[in-house]
């Protein structure tokens, strides 16, 4: 194989996991929704189901309105705002991923 069919191979391969990635999150109920409901889940073993918390450690997030979970996960991603565990969960997230979740768990029980 030369170097070029190798390159060429090598980009299709990532393009084609780009792709499947768009569509696993986009589906017929609404892209950006469907995003932040699948991110939610992750969510939920701390935060509880649709952001309801039965612990009374840790507040309901989804009384929070989108625009303030957005602030806090952007803080807590860039270490502006200390956590014992969401500056690592922050981390893992793309902005557009945030403000998805955000999204859902603000308007999931209203
Ligand atoms: C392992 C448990 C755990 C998971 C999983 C988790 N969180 Fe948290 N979350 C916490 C804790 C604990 C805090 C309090 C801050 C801290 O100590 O990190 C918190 C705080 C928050 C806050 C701030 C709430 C406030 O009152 O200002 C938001 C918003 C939040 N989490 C959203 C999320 C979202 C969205 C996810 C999923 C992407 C998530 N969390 C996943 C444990 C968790």
């Amino acid at each position: 194989m030369t170097l070029k069919s190798l390159i060429t191979t090598t980009s299709i391969a990532v393009c084609s996991l780009m792709g499947l990635h768009s569509i696993a999150f986009a589906d017929s109920h609404g892209g950006a929704n469907h995003m932040g409901r699948t991110i939610g889940v992750s969510c939920a073993g701390c935060h509880g189901t649709d952001g309801v918390s039965h612990s009374p450690h840790l507040r309901s997030i989804s009384e929070l309105s989108e625009e303030k979970i957005v602030t806090a996960l952007k803080k807590f991603k860039s270490g502006e705002r200390k956590g014992s565990i969401m500056n690592r969960i922050a981390k893992g997230y793309t902005d557009e991923q945030i403000t998805a979740v955000a999204h859902y768990f603000a308007t999931v029980n209203k």
